[in-house]
Order: structure tokens, then C-alpha cells, then sequence
């Protein structure tokens, strides 16, 4: 006689017409491809990435939750297919920016390789395969400027995602008497937008900068090594990188 599941949660399959989760479609043998979506829909991610920006908040960083780790995935994946890359690629870079990040629920130091080694754990427990995953965690552990280098498509475009993002909605300290050069310059960012023109071969950060906030000069303090690496990451591309603030061209 058969042993009565003690899970019987476990025996549940999916409801008709419900869309199938990761787990239920891998758990038939139905071959699937990890989105984004799979990856945000995770409890444990949104732990981590929740646990990141905790710990960044306690070390006066500015944001670095879901809105960041989203527009991150979203800007990525938006280079690649804008210069045709295989849309599975661009999927792979959109994955990479959600998760690279969450490194810093452990530390700050070095967060891109810890963050390559969670992100290992949830997408081989999220059943993607390891050529997948190993491509995922190359283009994390690649993404700080002090190391980093665009070794793959997808680690080049989580470079142009992550180093463009600035913007005054990241800024968390809410005394501008104890401002630091990091929270005048996000302040003082708005509109910031990556433009790809695949035909010119050129990869565009445009933003708009309030200078009675902070002055141009500073940006460039903060974000010269940000800009250099993006230039070599466009260069992986085969594009040119310029950048253009308060509509002028500068780079
Ligand atoms: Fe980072
Ligand atoms: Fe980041």
C-alpha cells in the first residue's frame, strides 16, 4: 500500500488554464527557458535583493532595490535587442542586471563576485542551465568599476545599464545639510535614458543635470571611471559611447 504524501500540497498540479510556474513545468520534464519575470517572482530573490539594499542603506549608499535592479535588467536587455543580439541573450543580460546587486546582502567589498555565486545558487535551484547561469555570473562578477570588464555581450550591457543609472530618486538621506558629492550629484540628475542607434554603431547616456544642485564638474568626479568602463563596454559592441548632459555633447 502506498505511503500517504505527507506533503499533499506537493501533489497539486497546475490548476487548468493557470500559466505553469518554472517549477511546475520543470517538474514535468517540459523544457523551459528562465524570463526575467521567473526571476522576480522569486521569494527568495526578492529576499536578497531586499537584504542588499538594507545593508547599502546602512552604509549610506544610495538605493539599490527593486527599482534599481530593475531598470538595470530592463536597459540591458533594451541594448541587446536594439542591436539584434539573439533575444535569448538579452533575456540572460536582463537576469544578470535584476540579480547584480545581491552581493551586498553579504558585503559591500567585492559584491559583484558574491553576487555571482547567489545568483548561481537561485537560477540552478530555478532549474536554468548551467551554460546559462555560468554566463549570468561572468557578466555580474564583471560589473564593478574597479575590475570589471566587459568580457560578453551580456556583461557589456549590464555595464551601460548599471553605470547610467543615476538619478535623484536614489538619494535617501533626508538632510541636505550632510549631503555628499553622491547625493548632490543623484539629486541633482533626472532624465537620464540610454539610446542605442544601431545603425550609427553609437550607445547614448543623455540625462539632464540642475546645476544650482550640483555642477557638471562633480559628475564627472564621481562617474569618470563609471564613463570610461561604459566606453569600453560599447567598444565590446562594436558601437562608439557618447554622452550628452544638459544637450550637450561632452563625450
Ligand atoms: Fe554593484
Ligand atoms: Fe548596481
Amino acid at each position: 500500500m502506498a505511503k500517504p504524501d505527507p506533503n499533499p500540497k506537493s501533489m497539486s498540479a497546475t490548476k487548468p488554464g493557470a500559466k505553469p510556474t518554472t517549477k511546475s513545468r520543470a517538474k514535468h520534464g517540459v523544457a523551459t527557458l528562465i524570463t526575467l519575470d521567473d526571476v522576480r517572482a522569486n521569494p527568495e530573490v526578492a529576499v536578497f535583493v531586499r537584504k542588499a539594499d538594507h545593508n547599502l542603506e546602512v552604509l549610506g549608499y544610495t538605493e539599490h532595490a527593486e527599482r534599481h535592479a530593475g531598470i538595470v535588467a530592463n536597459t540591458a536587455r533594451d541594448i541587446l535587442l536594439a542591436l539584434q543580439r539573439p533575444p535569448r541573450h538579452a533575456e540572460l543580460a536582463a537576469i544578470a542586471g535584476y540579480l547584480h546587486d545581491v552581493g551586498n546582502a553579504i558585503s559591500r567589498l567585492d559584491h559583484g563576485i558574491a553576487a555571482a555565486l547567489i545568483a548561481r545558487d537561485l537560477l540552478s535551484q530555478m532549474g536554468m542551465p548551467v551554460e546559462e547561469y555560468a554566463e549570468v555570473m561572468a557578466a555580474i562578477g564583471n560589473h564593478e568599476e574597479q575590475y570589471g570588464e566587459a568580457i560578453s555581450d551580456i556583461a557589456a550591457a549590464l555595464i551601460l545599464g548599471d553605470k547610467s543609472d543615476v538619478n535623484r530618486d536614489r538619494v535617501r538621506n533626508p538632510d541636505p545639510h550632510t549631503f555628499d558629492i553622491h547625493d548632490r550629484v543623484n539629486l541633482a540628475s533626472q532624465n537620464a535614458a540610454v539610446k542605442v542607434d544601431a545603425a550609427a554603431r553609437t550607445i547614448t547616456l543623455s540625462l539632464d543635470i540642475d546645476t544650482t544642485v550640483s555642477q557638471v564638474m562633480e559628475y564627472f568626479e564621481i562617474f569618470l571611471s563609471r564613463m570610461l568602463m561604459c566606453r569600453r563596454a560599447a567598444a565590446f559592441l562594436n558601437c562608439d559611447f557618447s554622452l550628452v548632459i544638459n544637450g550637450t555633447r561632452l563625450l
